[in-house]
């Protein structure tokens, strides 16, 4: 088969799925077919924490961090959490501290080693493009991520889940091992203080600074308002943008208010699309997301002006991504049985975006399992930080232990149908914390459309792989290089 060169833009971006959906694995399955793989750096921390805990079967944690830079960092995380021959079942996985405004060096540590690690293994063998995606909703271990990220070459940033104005310049400055800092949002900030962190690569780095490159980066909307937004405020340049639709997978943005004074509408509108024609007078490369898991879909937006697609659920039900066997068979299972639904809940996420789910007998947000499981916060990526007194800030989730969350000022009302998303998503992918009534119950997370598997399967079971999706999606597709975009002033 016969790809476009590698070095034009990609047509297809395989999206950024967390936690560890869209892994090493998967997004160098597709940058070998000079498409854009795209790992996911959520919670990459705790996955590579718990891969080592399993003793790493097939070496490629260790293989990659032999080639970290710094072997003495490389070293102390291996020392802190690889298990020769794996934990024993019965035992939990080793908590990693949580992140907060002034994380301790061991997290910083293991943040950038995570990133590197997994970054560097979805580089492996080839020079096709590999993207790295970050929620703006959780802030605090970004700027160590991107720096781990940078250090094995990362071609793209992708982020949304919010508004990251502030990602373009900190990849700037990152890239000149400048201190860096980000502002963070605090609720409850009635006097208004400005809360950053801060973050100096440099005082990481026990040799002399290596040359970076600057990762490209694209902004995932939804409306191409935003889209100009980014263009006259982003702290540095935004490189092109994914204009994802409220059908995809994972959190979506909320539907556009009609009345400013009322509360948030629970249904989408033709008010929620984004407007193509604005995109493309933006002059600058696009991505369209949501329901394109055909050839046809992907040839209209690229007639549409777009550079190509991208794309996720087609890509989580292949046989490369991280979610476990079982719950991959269940889902394609209901699909083709006719009872798969795929819900748009308003509730699950702590982070207060809509979230996709599917639920299953096994999952969280099976109203029994639900009710089984006890509430507790101990990975804390959804956590959110509130102002304690003066400039003291907390931290609370609305998922974690109602109690708790109320004694730290938090709504009771918050609290109502939310889901751990931290440990439910680490269990969807097999690395499921252990407690004493068994192990955490998944979450599934899917985009709406699945009639890719009348297409790619046999109509009983799924087994197809990467290289199956993007020759499918590429077949009869006709597209002309998309040159790299260069920063112009604007
Ligand atoms: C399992 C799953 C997890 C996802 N997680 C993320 C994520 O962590 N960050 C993100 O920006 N998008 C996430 N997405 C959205 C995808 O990157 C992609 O934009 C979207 O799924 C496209 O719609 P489609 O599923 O109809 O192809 C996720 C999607 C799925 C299916």
């Amino acid at each position: 088969m016969e790809y476009m060169a590698a070095k034009s833009l990609p047509t297809l971006i395989q999206g950024g799925m967390g936690v560890g959906v869209s892994n090493w694995r998967l997004a160098n399955a597709v940058a070998k077919c000079g498409q854009m793989g795209v790992v996911s750096g959520t919670a990459i921390d705790a996955v590579v924490a718990r891969r080592l805990q399993l003793g790493d079967p097939d070496g490629s944690q260790r293989r990659a961090l032999a080639h970290f830079p710094w072997p003495e960092m490389a070293q102390r995380v291996l020392d802190r959490f690889f298990i020769s021959g794996g934990k024993s079942p019965e035992k939990k996985h080793r908590a990693i501290s949580m992140a907060n405004l002034r994380m301790k060096s061991a997290a910083i540590e293991l943040l950038i080693v995570s990133n590197f690690i997994e970054v560097f293994l979805a580089r492996e063998g080839h020079d096709g493009w590999v993207g790295i995606n970050f929620l703006e909703k959780i802030q605090l271990p970004n700027m160590p991520s991107f720096l781990g990220a940078m250090l094995a070459g990362v071609d793209f940033v992708l982020m949304g889940a919010g508004i990251p104005l502030q990602i373009p310049g900190i990849l700037d400055g990152l890239a000149r091992w400048d201190d860096v800092q980000m502002r963070v949002s605090v609720d409850e900030n009635t006097e208004k203080h400005t809360f950053v962190q801060k973050f100096d690569p440099k005082e990481y780095c026990p040799v002399d600074p290596p040359e970076l490159k600057r990762p490209k980066f694209l902004a995932i909307i939804s409306s191409d308002i935003l889209a100009k937004t980014f263009v006259r405020r982003a702290s540095g340049y935004t490189d092109g943008f994914v204009v994802e639709n409220w059908t995809a997978g994972g959190h979506n943005a909320p539907p556009r208010r009609v009345d400013r004074k009322a509360p948030p509408p629970e249904v989408y509108s033709e008010k929620d699309d984004a407007d193509l024609e604005k995109m493309r007078e933006i002059g600058r490369p696009f991505w369209l997301a949501g329901g394109f898991s055909t050839p046809e879909k992907v040839q209209e937006a690229i007639d549409e002006g777009a550079a190509g697609v991208q794309l996720g659920t087609i890509f989580a039900y292949s046989e490369e991504s991280g979610i476990t066997s079982e719950i991959k068979a269940d889902v394609v299972r209901k699909y083709f049985d006719g009872t798969l639904e795929v819900k748009t809940d308003f509730r699950a996420s702590p982070t207060g975006f809509p979230f996709k789910v599917i639920t299953t007998k096994t999952s969280v947000t099976h109203p029994d399992i639900a009710k089984k499981r006890k509430r507790i916060c101990d990975l804390g990526y959804l956590r959110q930080m509130y102002v304690v007194k003066g400039e003291k800030v907390g931290y609370r989730c609305a998922s974690e232990p109602i109690d708790q969350y109320v004694n730290k000022g938090g709504k009771v009302e918050a609290t109502e149908g939310r889901h751990c998303l931290c440990n439910g998503l680490m269990a969807t992918i097999g690395l499921a914390q252990l407690r004493e009534n068994g192990e955490e119950p998944p979450v599934i997370t899917s985009g709406d459309d699945f009639t890719f598997l009348d297409r790619m399967t046999d109509g009983k079971s799924a087994h197809y792989s990467a290289v199956d999706v993007v020759e499918y999606l590429m077949s009869g597709v006709k597209v002309a290089p998309v040159p790299i975009p260069e920063p112009v002033d604007v």
